[in-house]
């Protein structure tokens, strides 16, 4: 006989992330029980990087913007593969998530008049981004806390972890996992479950993602029987820092150019006037990031391999009013004061658009009573997001996914767990930690190996033979991680959570390698240099599934967008 704790929810929402907190505040509102849980502590969601801002066309700073502008940028920048359905309800509803956002305390930049400030992004036809200074995710994240702690009814288990989720009948209905806190395993009875667990940016080695997003929500959906949608879409934004070594990949908000910055080689040429001599350095992030890529490839990049990026023509006070965390976070980190010299800036691996498939009215996927929304969830980005629109998505999805749960929380009757599979997975859990004392190998062994992989042979631009390699090693390292195991009690025990990591990485990993090796096109934030032509017959998505213990691959077109809507966007071009 296994001992655990048992929480019984209705609701219950992996991730604390801004999507899983504005979801709880829906269903604490419906009066149902909600647990949220998260392997990190409260507060340190990925979501706090988002700096720059919340797209939102309140029109406050450019009174031409509205809803039918977003939706066509929206639309634009995913390179027409996006759910045009997820589009339309972001742009029309972005504004009044914002103004809500206020409403609960949050403290927005000011026009002159009073209103939200706005600022400009890559992509964005008009200033759009609702900002607070570049600390913009951090304020969204304090609000929607304080307004859950607030309200009460909601139990938070930070430092918990979830290994596997349950299902009977086809329908979820449980979930297994450990409190690193307490050493103690502990099983979720729910009714439905949200994943909010973010995207799977440290699959790489160089990504402003922070430790968590390890792909585990997306890896878990996608073992309950989750269809997985465009895995093979990561956006590397265009400005990382370079250096010092410890903090490299760490973002430089888009911020800083959609102040006024540019960027320079170093043979001091403003590059982004060659490769675009329109939108300079604010075109979208897969034309920035690819500028910023061979001009370091063309041997004119930093010693630290990087581009610079100069906003000192701004002078000193308008740098540390609009930019403080920048002005900090280069300074703490790199003996580097803003307002006086040059950033040295790289591509970091910043957002995943892939993820699990859902449907775009009520973010519930193909499996019952599973929820899937933010970075985990896919379709709203298409081939490519733009800035801004991920911190709208947590709070309009989020809502949605909190209603959508809630209505059906409220209309099932609770199911059990088979026991026996709880205690399987139990069991299989601590067989890593009473393993060998000489183990085969060590999870982070396994992990680096991944992260180079990933960022050698599946990066910025691809080609078959380096994804057909990344593959070959993903199999060795899936066969590898076999032998893993690690000392200690299961309390505060790193090389446990590496292991549960692992195992989710791998998956989520070969998805992206998989999908990107069958996508034989260019398109958006997918290069391929064998493929550098968009073609019309690749667009579709492309659907991730498990079969056995492997992937099985599909496509499906895209949806045919009503006249009310496709006359709102601009022709799709192929050369
Ligand atoms: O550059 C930034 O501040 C990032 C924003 C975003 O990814 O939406």
């Amino acid at each position: 006989m296994v001992e655990y704790d048992r929480v019984e929810t209705d609701v219950l929402i992996i991730g604390m992330g801004g999507a899983g907190l504005r979801a709880a505040i829906e269903i604490i509102g419906r009066g149902l029980r909600v647990a949220l849980v998260s392997k990190s502590l409260l507060g340190k969601a990925h979501t706090v990087m988002a700096e720059g801002g919340i797209a939102a066309s309140v029109a406050n700073v450019d009174s031409k913007d509205n809803w039918q502008v977003h939706f066509s940028d929206t639309v634009a920048e995913g390179v027409y593969i996006g759910d045009y359905r997820m589009a339309e309800i972001l742009a029309k509803e972005a504004p009044e998530r914002v103004y809500e956002l206020e409403r609960y305390g949050a403290l927005f930049d000011r026009t002159p008049e009073g209103k939200i400030m706005q600022r400009a992004f890559g992509g964005h036809t008009y200033r759009r981004l609702c900002h607070v200074g570049d600390k913009t995710g951090l304020e969204m994240i304090r609000t929607l806390e304080d307004k859950i702690l607030h309200t009460g009814n909601s139990r938070l288990l930070d430092e918990t972890v979830i290994t596997k989720l349950l299902k009977r009948d086809g329908r979820m209905c449980g979930a297994v996992g450990f409190s690193l806190r307490s050493g103690r395993f502990i099983t979720f009875e729910y009714k439905a479950v949200i994943i909010a667990t973010g995207g799977l940016g440290r699959i790489y080695k160089v990504t402003s993602n922070s430790h968590e997003t390890t792909g585990d929500g997306i890896a878990m959906a996608f073992e309950a029987g989750a269809e997985l949608r465009d895995m093979e879409m990561v956006q590397f934004h265009p400005t990382g820092m370079v250096y010092p070594p410890g903090v490299k990949g760490l973002l430089v908000t888009e911020g800083v150019r959609g102040e006024g910055g540019m960027l320079f080689n170093t043979k001091g040429e403003r590059f982004m006037l060659r490769y675009s001599p329109e939108k300079k350095d604010l075109d979208a992030r897969d034309v920035v990031a690819r500028a910023i890529y061979h001009e370091i490839q063309n041997g004119n990049g930093t010693e630290h391999g990087g581009v610079y990026l100069d906003i000192t023509h701004k002078g000193a006070a308008f740098i540390r009013k609009k930019l403080p965390g920048m002005y900090d976070q280069f300074k703490e980190f790199a003996g580097v004061d803003i307002t006086k010299e040059k950033m040295e800036v790289a591509p970091t691996v910043h957002y995943f658009m892939g993820g699990i498939k859902v449907n775009p009215e009520t973010a519930g996927a193909n499996v019952d009573g599973l929820f899937a929304v933010g970075e985990a969830a896919s379709g709203l980005h298409g081939a490519n997001r733009l800035g801004g629109n991920s911190l709208a998505d947590l709070l309009v999805f989020g809502m949605r996914a909190g209603i959508s749960a809630a209505k059906y929380a409220a209309a099932t009757n609770a199911i059990k767990p088979d026991s026996a599979e709880v205690e399987a997975e139990i069991s299989r859990v601590n067989s890593f930690i009473s393993g060998s004392a000489t183990p085969a190998a060590n999870p982070y062994e396994i992990i680096d190996s991944l992260r180079d992989v990933m960022s050698e042979k599946v990066g910025i631009i691809r080609n078959e033979r380096d994804l057909g390699e990344a593959l070959r090693v993903i199999g060795e390292l899936k066969q590898k991680s076999k032998g893993v195991s690690v000392k200690g009690p299961v309390r505060f025990n790193q090389g446990l959570l590496g292991c549960i990591e692992m195992e989710k990485m791998l998956t989520v990993a070969e998805c992206v390698v998989r999908s990107a090796l069958y996508r034989k096109e260019s398109r958006g934030a997918h290069t391929r240099s064998d493929f550098p032509k968009k073609l019309k017959e690749w667009k579709i998505n492309i659907i991730c599934t498990r079969s056995g213990g492997s992937v099985d691959l599909s496509t499906e077109p895209v949806p045919e967008m009503p006249e009310e809507l496709s006359s709102l966007i601009k022709p799709e071009v192929y050369e």
